[in-house]
């Protein structure tokens, strides 16, 4: 940076140009520039030092009068008719002058996504403007140049501090490399060779300039739109659609060959690559002007790199126009012939077809290209998908020692004495299984033993496991397709559905009329909140009235929290706390392990020694050191991060704004739940509360193509349910209502 003050920029504008007003400074990395206005008219004075040679300054001059002159569709910064010298001032460096380009940078203005398209539009139409024209001064190499991208990578890449980071920019390189006879036969022209998303000014909501020449050079053509569309994707959640648009645009003014076409996807990465890698070597020269990009260009790059590169470079050679044959065997297919098929696929049936998830982080997904859904459905992801303290506590755990609990070992007693201070105190004995169907076939055995009877109770629409035991007492599944009907062994209370009371009847007489009907029971198996049952909170008074008539006949009482446990209803560490109840047996499931197949039975002195009968209870995997260490960290991580807390904050407010909805859409006929785990039920109306699974299902469907991804559940199928990890914030709770919201209000929404 030189010394000049605005009013020496000034002073030299009068001299050389005759152009007289007054100056203020402006941002600059290589020149000093100035805005200078003089009588209602604004320029920009250019002070740039002797290394750029009066050569390229007469080129750029050259190009953004031919650009001027070429189009009027936007405005170009270009030297003012009789002003097109280029003044060599007597310490050697060099002074121009510009016409002044009005308008907001496309980058203040959020990247819009709405002007994906008109940005191709301008790649193209310069393109097109600098068609023929060529100068031997832009015949020049630097770091951001594209077709030297394959040097800068390797020149700059080791200035990237972390090994992985350094990786994803190699992987880059790798990709170049590979393309590497395609891309040398790419055709060459002018191009302005920074079409970023500072220098692309908005003006009315469209695009008004393109300013900043100062990289313009002679290189690939289809660069321009690669470097346009790189900038237009940062910080979006579906980066590739917003490629494609960029392209679409670009073809409508320009020329695409199909080598060009193909290079497309692996140029954005290129450009990616080289921001870093020169963002990284400024920072290791301790160059303090960094790349404003930067943090967004490191999050594309990463995203990208789980992207199926093959798939997405197709995608933008069909958006260029090109066809580009089906790959012949697709996961879906492979899936279908390797795998049982009981196993059903979510959104299969959406025009868009099944999710091909391969990255999570945080409460985020990422699909094969790399577009980035809202993840309110995981409730196994508890603390955040990929967690890296559980990441790295499983990894240590499992690089030392990982055996089955027949030795001695302190995590799993750890894990134990842990777990029983977060349940109650009548509860003393915490067994580990593998899952939550275990948990709950385990708890059965304990009942069992504890009674010596083989009669079990449930609530209605529950369910609670996999096994043929638990499909026994699940409702939702003896009585769903495939279902062989209640067994004789099984006694099903009425869930108590405070949206659908039923001011008729007794709840107590009729559990105790058909609990003496039916084989005794040797315990009831109930959740505090019935997930599958369509997110129902049964009301307390009756779910205490079932437990006592169930004790009063000499049965236990389990708590499944397998869906709700671990902090997720918010104010309470577990549901069945919710209604002030005492369960005998607590079981524990899904989040317990953030992934990990882990699950838990806690029970009393009294149950454990019964079912400590001489018939021992082996699990080859349960409660192994390398689980017992990962449930540790899932507690250490809901405790220090407050999970309970966030899920206690931000349940409530998002309870309030989907309530909210009701006022303007009366198929929402109840939302419901505690924390983070709520339920909208979607009603016909709201009188004869006919329930209304089509527009559940038009919501999904319309979710999942805007990147929030929900279920759908309850007997009529009419529930959506919402049961994030627990991470979930404010800003997540915002979108997922702003989605709900205008997928009702778009057509076959609902109301
Ligand atoms: C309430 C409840 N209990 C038990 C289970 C069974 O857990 P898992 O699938 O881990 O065996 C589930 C699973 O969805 C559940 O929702």
């Amino acid at each position: 940076m030189s010394d000049v003050t605005p009013a020496q920029a000034a002073e030299l504008a009068a001299n050389y140009f005759g152009i007289v007003g007054s100056a203020g400074p402006l941002p600059g990395e290589i020149d000093d520039n100035f805005r200078l206005d003089a009588d209602g008219t604004a320029y920009v004075v250019r002070i740039s030092p002797p290394e750029t040679g009066a050569a390229k300054l007469a080129a750029r001059q050259f190009v953004m009068s031919r650009l001027s002159a070429a189009t009027m569709a936007y405005a170009f910064p270009a030297p003012p008719i009789g002003h097109e010298d280029i003044v060599s001032l007597p310490d050697g460096r060099t002074l121009t002058i510009v016409t002044w380009v009005d308008g907001v940078p496309f980058a203040d203005l959020g990247r819009p996504e709405e002007l994906a398209q008109d940005i191709g539009l301008l790649a193209g139409t310069v393109i097109r403007g600098l068609e023929g024209f060529d100068h031997p001064a832009l015949h020049y190499q630097d770091h951001w140049d594209l077709a030297s991208a394959k040097t800068t990578i390797r020149e700059l890449s080791g200035n990237i501090m972390l090994r992985s980071d350094r990786a994803l920019v190699e992987d880059v390189l790798d990709h170049l490399t590979v393309r590497a006879a395609l891309l040398e036969k790419l055709p060459t022209q002018v191009i302005h060779g920074d079409i970023n998303d500072l220098n692309v000014l908005i003006a009315d909501g469209e695009i008004a300039g393109l300013i900043d020449f100062g990289d313009t050079r002679h290189s690939w053509r289809i660069g321009e739109l690669a470097i346009a569309a790189t900038y237009a994707m940062l910080g979006k959640d579906d980066p590739l659609a917003i490629a494609e648009d960029v392209v679409t645009g670009y073809v409508e003014v320009a020329h695409a060959t199909r080598d060009e076409a193909e290079a497309i996807y692996d140029l954005i990465r290129a450009r990616l690559a080289i921001s870093v890698c020169v963002a990284a070597s400024r920072r290791h020269l301790g160059n303090d002007h960094h790349l404003v990009s930067e943090e967004e260009a490191w999050e594309l790059l990463e995203r990208l790199d789980y992207v199926d590169a093959v798939a997405a470079a197709a995608r933008l050679v069909a958006a260029a126009g090109y066809e580009v044959p089906e790959p012949a065997t697709t996961i879906l297919d492979r899936r279908d012939q390797a795998i049982g098929r009981a196993l059903s696929l979510s959104y299969s049936t959406t025009p868009a077809g099944p999710l091909h998830i391969v990255r999570g982080e945080d409460t985020y997904l990422y699909d094969t290209m790399g577009r980035r859904y809202l993840d309110c459905v995981n409730n196994v992801a508890h603390v955040g998908h990929s967690h890296p303290d559980i990441v790295a506590a499983a990894t240590d755990q499992m690089l030392l020692l990982n055996t089955n609990t027949r030795y001695l070992h302190d995590n799993v007693v750890t894990y134990a004495e842990r777990l029983l201070e977060e349940l109650p105190d009548h509860l003393d004995v915490v067994y580990f299984t593998n899952s939550g169907s275990e948990a709950n076939e385990l708890a059965l055995r304990m009942a069992m033993a504890a009674t010596e009877r083989r009669g079990m109770a449930v609530l209605d629409h529950g369910y609670h496991g996999n096994t043929s035991a638990l499909v026994d007492l699940s409702p939702y599944k003896f009585n769903g397709p495939g279902g062989l009907g209640q067994p004789d062994w099984v006694t099903v209370l009425p869930l108590s559905d405070p949206y659908r009371p039923d001011h008729d009847r007794d709840y107590r007489a009729v559990c105790e009329w058909l609990l003496d009907e039916r084989p005794p029971v040797a315990g009831l198996l109930a959740e505090s909140i019935v997930g599958c049952g369509g997110q129902v909170i049964p009301d307390t008074g009756d779910l205490h009235a079932a437990y006592e008539a169930v004790r009063e006949r000499g049965g236990v009482c389990i708590a499944d929290e397998v869906q709700t446990g671990f902090g997720r209803v918010g104010s309470h560490f577990w549901a069945f706390e919710l209604h002030g109840l005492e369960p005998d047996i607590v079981t524990l499931g899904k989040p317990i392990g953030n992934g990990h197949p882990l699950g838990a039975v806690a029970t009393t002195a009294d149950i454990a020694d019964d079912f400590n009968n001489g018939m021992e209870y082996f699990n080859t995997f349960g409660g192994n050191p390398v689980s017992a260490a990962i449930g540790i960290a899932v507690l250490d991580a809901i405790e220090q991060e407050g999970l309970q807390q966030n899920a206690r904050k931000v349940g409530s407010y998002l309870l309030a704004e989907l309530r909210r909805l009701m006022d303007r859409h009366e198929s929402i006929g109840d939302v419901r739940g505690s924390g983070l785990f709520l339920g909208i039920e979607f009603v016909g109306d709201r009188d004869s509360k006919t329930p209304d699974p089509a527009t559940a299902a038009s919501v999904v469907g319309y979710a999942k193509e805007h990147g929030v991804l929900l279920s759908i559940d309850g007997p009529h199928h009419n529930v959506i349910k919402i049961k994030p990890p627990l991470v979930f914030s404010v800003d997540n709770a915002n979108r997922l209502v702003e989605v709900v919201d205008n997928s009702l209000q778009s057509p076959g929404g609902g109301t």
